[in-house]
């Protein structure tokens, strides 16, 4: 076995009291990206495992697909430290569970949806939540009460959102925490192996968008959520079905702005939302979107790989010296890209891109934007950066009032812009008469947590008017 350097702050997985001196029951890792949050509780998990014979559930609000689980992080970890089947083989891995020689076992399921492991929980030892800002309460308290074999314990990881996200209220939310907690908070720059990609995508947040900053990497909470623009989304771990038809849309990035490729296809769900397969649907009401490439200061030589990853057709077309994964389908499916940087779209179709200009025009945006709000957007937990961008995405507000305008700011839209545009030819196709949410109007009854669109939804307050918006939104 290969022992791997972790940072020092991995002694607080191990400690066995609490600040309140009871036997630790609850240990929570919160913070800002890349502090070594995941991998750290994957290596002490591995540990633990080895020790004694633990039944471990590494879980997450929802996880339809194994693929989607932290599976892949723990078997990395195990294959770092040769105990798997490249190693000494204490570890065996199949298609749903990890086992050991001891009788140690990791199974990983959802604690929502499809599969749902909340049934089933009885009998672990351990439990991880991962990316615990997304549980919701009623979760929280179907988990927290079935771990309770002596001396289990429930390990938290997150970062941050709301003020008022059940796991934080739980932990920071009063005075008091459940007893047998331990709180650390864990950022960036405690983590010792904090890698050069992240670093240069921090310092672009940092100079160009100090709140982004300060949520993504420091940790802190979202401010003002009353001015987002997106409120009906969901990070959701989703299958795509076979007959999906993907739509791509690419942000070109200017000097350090980052370029990104984005990949969604229009569906709805086949019965009850998220507990049930997905039906690729042009007419449908939901927006899946399943992967992002992203990359800040991606030079234009670097874009084909990027997007695609290595040229399996031609290799002669460009080199991958980053190891991009890029996303499947890139190379031939038609993208829609951003029209300022014609000689980018020029460079790209050289080398046997199909990429067309998207159409900007007065009001393009607004409708575009207003467009993607017509549906219920899921995207895969592995778009992280649309992640970030929907949390933050708002109105413009007045600098000296705080007063919300209405105009969208020019920030935190990067991949959003890219979405928009994927989007662009499904906007002019299947809704022609979708020009009626002109745009300064639709902005006017914009209402945070209300759906104009749809009747039952509409504030009270509106209802008077319904004639007026009746006309706008059909
Ligand atoms: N012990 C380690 N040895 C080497 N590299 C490490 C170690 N721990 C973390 N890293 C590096 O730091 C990166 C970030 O770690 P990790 O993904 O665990 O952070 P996180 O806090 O979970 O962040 P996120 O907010 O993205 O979930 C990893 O991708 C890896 O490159
Ligand atoms: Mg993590």
């Amino acid at each position: 076995m290969i022992t791997v350097n972790l940072p020092a702050w991995a002694q607080w997985l191990d400690v066995p009291l609490a600040p309140d001196r009871l036997p630790v029951r609850h240990r929570v890792l919160l913070g800002g990206r890349g502090g070594g949050k995941s991998w750290t509780i994957a290596h002490k998990l591995v540990e633990r495992a080895i020790r004694n014979p633990e039944r471990i559930l590494c879980t997450r609000e929802y996880q339809n697909s194994i693929r989607d689980s932290s599976k892949r992080l723990i078997e990395d970890v195990i294959d770092r430290m040769q105990l798997g089947a490249r190693g000494s083989g204490f570890f065996t891995v199949t298609d749903k569970e990890i086992r050991g020689q001891n009788g140690s076992r990791f199974v990983f399921m959802g604690l929502n949806g499809k599969d749902s492991a909340i049934k089933s929980l009885e009998g672990f030892t351990l439990v991880w939540v991962e990316e615990a800002a997304a549980v919701a309460q009623a979760s929280i308290e179907a988990l927290v009460p079935t771990i309770r074999r002596e001396r289990s314990e429930i390990w938290w990881s997150y970062n941050p959102r709301y003020r008022h996200d059940p796991v934080d209220m739980m932990f920071r939310g009063g005075t008091i925490q459940p007893p047998g907690s331990i709180v650390q908070i864990v950022k960036w720059s405690d983590n010792p192996w904090f890698p050069i990609v992240l670093h240069r995508e921090m310092e672009f947040d940092r100079q160009r968008d100090p709140e982004k900053h300060m949520h993504v990497w420091e940790g802190q909470y979202v401010e003002r959520s009353e001015a987002r623009v997106f409120h009906r989304w969901k990070v959701h771990a989703f299958d795509e079905p076979d007959d999906a038809l993907h739509r791509f849309g690419a942000d070109w990035g200017f000097a350090k702005d980052p370029t990104v490729l984005v990949r969604c296809f229009i569906g709805r769900w086949a019965g009850e939302p998220y507990n049930s397969d997905i039906i690729a649907d042009q007419k449908g009401d939901h927006l899946f979107v399943d992967d992002e490439a992203y990359k800040v200061g991606c030079a234009i030589d670097e874009t084909p790989a990027l997007f695609a990853g290595f040229d399996h057709l031609r290799p002669a077309r460009w080199q991958n010296g980053f190891l991009h994964p890029g996303i499947t389908g890139a190379a031939s499916y038609q993208i829609t890209a951003d029209s300022a940087r014609p000689e980018t779209i020029d460079f790209m179709r050289k080398r046997g891109f199909n990429i067309s200009p998207a159409i900007k025009g007065p009001g393009s945006v607004e409708d575009g934007i207003a467009f993607l709000k017509s549906f219920d957007i899921v995207v895969h937990p592995r778009c992280r950066h649309l992640i970030d961008e929907l949390v933050l995405y708002s109105w413009a507000s007045d600098r000296h009032t705080g007063e919300i305008l209405n105009k969208l700011s020019d920030k935190n839209n990067h991949v959003i812009d890219a979405l928009r545009y994927a989007l662009e030819g499904a906007r002019k196709a299947s809704r022609p008469d979708f020009q009626g949410y002109s745009t300064g109007r639709s902005i006017m009854f914009d209402i945070p947590g209300y759906l104009p669109s749809r009747w039952s939804e509409v504030h009270p307050d509106l209802r008077a008017h319904r004639s007026v918006i009746g006309d706008l939104f059909r």
